[in-house]
């Protein structure tokens, strides 16, 4: 990755452009940079980062001339968020409310309604219990924060450290498992799911009965093609296991679920862990940390 000049970006029809002040470096970036993710590759050129915040400094010739000068979170798409001027359609940009700063707005805007949504796909209902694996990132983070104030009988957190497990607990874990699932409760009402990879099949059998884990991320890699066959092996307890994407949510669902996100910080209810505030010409660096992970939360560039 290197801090290349590229020309200024115009507005398109449908699209503003964003003065950045903050950049969200999510681990989707480091799977798409990976090549985990089948159908991306980090191909030169490519400006990696997928949300930021910042002022509209142009809009396009269709888009309500009112948006300049507004204060904005927004979705890039799967790249072009790591500059200081950044394009995005605005059906993909929300004012910002006041009170929510651009930083944590980047730390918050896509993992609080993944997360959110997350659950509600698994049916999560208040008692039920819960287990977030790869809960150390923005979206464990935030499913952690979510399941707990919404009633979780148990809130369960995979975590690589025990310092790690403390930080979560005082997030809203009350059970701390390490990576392999050791420790904690023997199964789960629903399983929220960043990391994926080939322990998937064993986080399937910590289903409890009618139990649901939900995939969302595959930080940890791809799980292996037979997994289902864990879920046939225990037919009888009428286990499910879903994949889900915000892709996938009609747009009103998905800008409620981020409105709510934002409420929610602005009430206290949620809160943007934010690991380091670094320049984004180090961009690389905070790559560097991720795959290392050193990462508790979201790491943010400044432009
Ligand atoms: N579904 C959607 O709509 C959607 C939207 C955006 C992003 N995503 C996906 O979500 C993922 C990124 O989420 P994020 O930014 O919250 O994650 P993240 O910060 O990259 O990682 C979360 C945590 O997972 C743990 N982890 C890392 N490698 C692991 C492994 N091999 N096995 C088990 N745990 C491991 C680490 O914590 P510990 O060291 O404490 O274990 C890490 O802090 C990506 O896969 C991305 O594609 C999905």
């Amino acid at each position: 990755m290197v801090v290349a000049d590229v020309p200024e970006p115009s507005a398109g029809p449908g699209q503003v452009v964003i003065a950045t002040e903050a950049i969200g470096v999510g681990g989707v970036d480091a799977v798409i940079r990976r090549g985990t993710l089948g159908g991306f590759g980090f191909t030169a050129g490519l400006i990696p980062g997928s949300e930021v915040a910042g002022r509209v400094i142009s809009a396009g010739p269709d888009v309500d001339p009112s948006w300049r000068g507004r204060r904005v979170w927004a979705f890039t798409g799967t790249s072009g968020g790591y500059t200081e001027q950044a394009v995005a359609r605005i059906g993909d940009v929300v004012a910002l409310p006041d009170g929510i700063t651009s930083i944590d707005a980047v730390a918050l805007g896509s993992a609080g309604p993944v997360a959110r949504l997350a659950l509600a796909h698994g049916r999560f209902a208040p008692g039920e219990s819960v287990l977030v694996r790869g809960a150390a990132g923005s979206i464990g983070i935030a499913a952690v924060e979510i399941a707990a104030r919404g009633g979780a009988a148990t809130v369960a957190v995979t975590t690589s450290s025990p310092e790690r497990g403390e930080r979560l607990r005082e997030l809203g874990a009350t059970e701390v498992l390490d990576r392999s699932g050791q420790g904690g409760s023997t199964t789960y009402d629903v399983i929220v799911d960043v990391a994926g990879g080939d322990a998937l099949p064993d986080f399937v059998d910590r289903l409890a009965p009618n139990g649901r884990l939900v995939l969302v991320g595959v930080v940890a890699g791809m799980p292996p093609a037979d997994f289902g066959a864990r879920l046939l092996a225990g037919f009888r307890q009428s286990r499910s296991v879903a994949t889900f994407s915000l892709d996938s949510v009609p747009v009103p669902v998905r800008d409620a679920a981020r409105a709510e996100t934002f409420a929610a910080a602005a009430r206290g209810e949620q809160h943007a862990v934010v690991h380091d505030v670094l320049p984004l010409a180090e961009a690389a660096e905070a790559h560097r940390l991720m795959d290392a992970g050193a990462v508790f939360g979201r790491i943010v560039l400044t432009p």
